[in-house]
């Protein structure tokens, strides 16, 4: 008997990222080749017109697992019964910006659509926020949708978790599959922690496959932190495919048992983490899933002194981020 289908909610769904995501989940590769969805997408009016020739293109494709495919621009309307939300649209950073600079214009974002989220999606919605600062926007989203599970939001750091899989694999001469245990702590910016401590290459650990400490603790950590800045300008816009495959890849994580031993990172909340980190942010930690959609926090991973200096920046960061907007955009201040 075919499975009940999925409605599944894309913000920003004319912009680049989109353009690049839709299409792939359209075709299975998010909920699986098995899973009938609806597209409910949401954009800005003045983008109606590009979205619509996006639907266009997504007809044209004759997915046969695609059922339906809603567009508009109110987002109580799009919103309405989803069962997975992919929060996209917001305004990317050009060159020379960091990704903390754009709190002012996307902030307010996600206070709408938080709310939206709160009043008219299915109880038990599962959240991506991938609009940067995306750590910060999603304490945002869930501080203004109460109703809705706080471990339902994530952040996405995946796409920093895929890049520094790659520099190991390369550096080491290894296939990417062979790298394992990658994970990113803390906020997806410039601090963002890249762990090479942990992290495996062929089921060894990395620092005696590749026993490089000079490139580990710079090279390796300064070009994933600065991977983002890299591609804006190389390209002259920021990621899109990549940043698309990332989002795929973060909610395939929570719908896959993880494996034995292993762990994905996503932006999770703090509340009651096994680090000591600051109980109210979202921060990238390492987590693992049944494969029904909700994770756990692994603990006792574990910090040399060179890491927890790194983490603790990353962290001080996000407390940074909340007080630009404690007592505002519904995110309130949180005692004790
Ligand atoms: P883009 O400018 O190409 O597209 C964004 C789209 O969002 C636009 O079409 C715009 O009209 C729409 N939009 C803006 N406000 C909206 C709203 N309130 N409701 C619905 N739609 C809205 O940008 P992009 O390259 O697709 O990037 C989108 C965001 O993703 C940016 O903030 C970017 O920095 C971020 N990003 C995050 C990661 C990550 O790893 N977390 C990676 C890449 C990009
Ligand atoms: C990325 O990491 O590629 C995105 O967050 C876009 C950016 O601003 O760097």
């Amino acid at each position: 008997m075919a499975k009940p289908i999925k409605k599944i909610a894309v913000t920003g769904g004319a912009g680049q990222i989109a353009y690049n995501l839709l299409f792939r989940i359209a075709s299975g590769e998010m909920l699986g080749f098995d899973q009938p969805i609806a597209l409910h997408i949401l954009e800005l009016p003045d983008a109606m017109k590009a979205l619509e020739g996006v639907k266009m293109e997504l007809e044209d494709c004759a997915f046969p697992l695609l059922k339906e495919i809603k567009i508009g621009s109110d987002p109580k309307e799009i919103f309405k019964g989803v069962h997975v939300a992919l929060l996209v649209g917001a305004k990317p950073r050009g060159p020379g910006m960091e990704r903390g600079d754009l709190l002012n214009d996307n902030g307010k974002i996600f206070v709408e659509q938080g709310r939206a989220l709160n009043d008219v999606a299915d109880p038990d919605v599962k959240v991506l926020v991938v609009g940067n600062p995306c750590n910060t926007n999603c304490l945002i989203a869930m501080s203004n949708a109460p109703r809705i599970p706080r471990k339902n939001f994530h952040a996405m750091t995946r796409l920093d978790q895929n890049r520094a899989s790659y520099q190991l694999a390369e550096k080491s001469g290894n296939p990417v599959d062979s790298v394992t245990n990658v994970l990113i702590w803390g906020n997806h910016s410039s601090t963002q922690v890249p762990d090479f401590l942990n992290a495996k290459i062929k089921g060894k650990p990395a620092v005696e496959v590749i026993k490089d400490t000079q490139w580990l603790e710079n090279d390796f950590i300064n070009s994933v932190q600065k991977r983002g800045a890299a591609i804006i300008a190389a390209r002259g816009k920021s990621s899109a495919a990549s940043a698309a495959n990332g989002a795929i890849d973060a909610i395939k994580a929570i719908f896959t048992p993880t494996k034995p031993g292993e762990w994905f990172s996503s932006g999770v909340y703090s509340a009651g983490n096994p680090y000591g980190i600051d109980e109210n942010l979202f921060f990238s930690f390492p987590c693992r899933s049944k494969g029904d959609g909700t994770y756990e926090v692994i603990p006792n991973v574990p910090w040399n002194d060179f890491l927890k200096g790194k983490i603790k920046l990353t962290e001080k960061e996000l407390i940074e981020e909340r007080e630009l907007v404690t007592n505002k955009l519904g995110v309130e201040k949180i005692h004790g």
